[in-house]
């Protein structure tokens, strides 16, 4: 088991992969990392699906502007947000963390009537911010991954509508990222990364 700054120093994008496939405890436990994640309100607003087949796994590497290592990797996660669960969960979620008293009283009220009084407007807007929440799981999985020996690689670039279209998903479901998972058929050496110098705002 690797520790969480091991994990960080080790992962890597792959775009290479073995087909071998992933053991389903080892699949179980990687989305376990991602529903213990944190989210607003408790929201949990996070729903993946897994893909194994390779015919779905090629429509979505076309539907990535072609990216076809995605259809190499023995299972794709596509993580998506789901709009209902993320106003149910954070009313529910709001109210527990009052019930608690982890947070008070009155900002539980401000957040249950804001949830209330969103408009389709204001969730389309909301939406990108709705993301944040499964960047956090995404990267749980990411990290967790490691343990098993697994490799990951985060896309964004796809058309979401088309991908959609595939698993016939309603309005309420955004997807947000495609992570293709399995066994590393490469060792990429470590990107440039900027210094703590540089990422410091005066
Ligand atoms: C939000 C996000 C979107 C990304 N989209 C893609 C993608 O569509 N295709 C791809 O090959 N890599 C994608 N990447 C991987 C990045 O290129 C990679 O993280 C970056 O170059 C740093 O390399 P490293 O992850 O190996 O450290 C994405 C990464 C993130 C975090």
């Amino acid at each position: 088991m690797l520790t969480t700054k091991e994990a960080i120093e080790k992962r890597r994008s792959i775009r290479k992969f073995k087909p071998d496939p992933i053991p389903e405890e080892h699949i179980l436990a990687i989305l376990d990392s991602a529903r213990l994640a944190p989210s607003g309100s408790n929201s949990q607003p996070w729903r993946f699906k897994i893909v194994r087949e390779q015919e779905t796994r090629s429509a979505l590497a076309q539907a990535s502007h072609k990216q076809s290592f995605i259809a190499e990797a023995p299972i794709v996660l596509v993580c998506c947000v789901d709009i209902k669960g993320f106003l149910n969960g954070t009313v529910s979620g709001a109210q527990d963390l009052g019930r608690i008293g982890a947070v008070e009283g009155r900002i539980v009220k401000i957040i249950v009537d804001r949830t209330e009084r969103y408009t389709p407007m204001d969730i389309e807007e909301i939406t990108p911010r709705i993301a944040f929440n499964l960047a956090i799981a995404i990267e749980h999985i990411v990290l967790r991954a490691l343990d098993f020996g697994l490799g990951t690689c985060w896309i964004r670039l796809f058309d979401e509508k088309a991908i959609k279209n595939m698993f016939g998903w309603g309005d309420h479901i955004h997807v947000v990222t495609l992570l293709p998972i399995g066994y590393p058929a490469e060792s990429p050496a470590p990107r440039q990364r900027s210094s703590i110098e540089e990422i410091l705002i005066d």
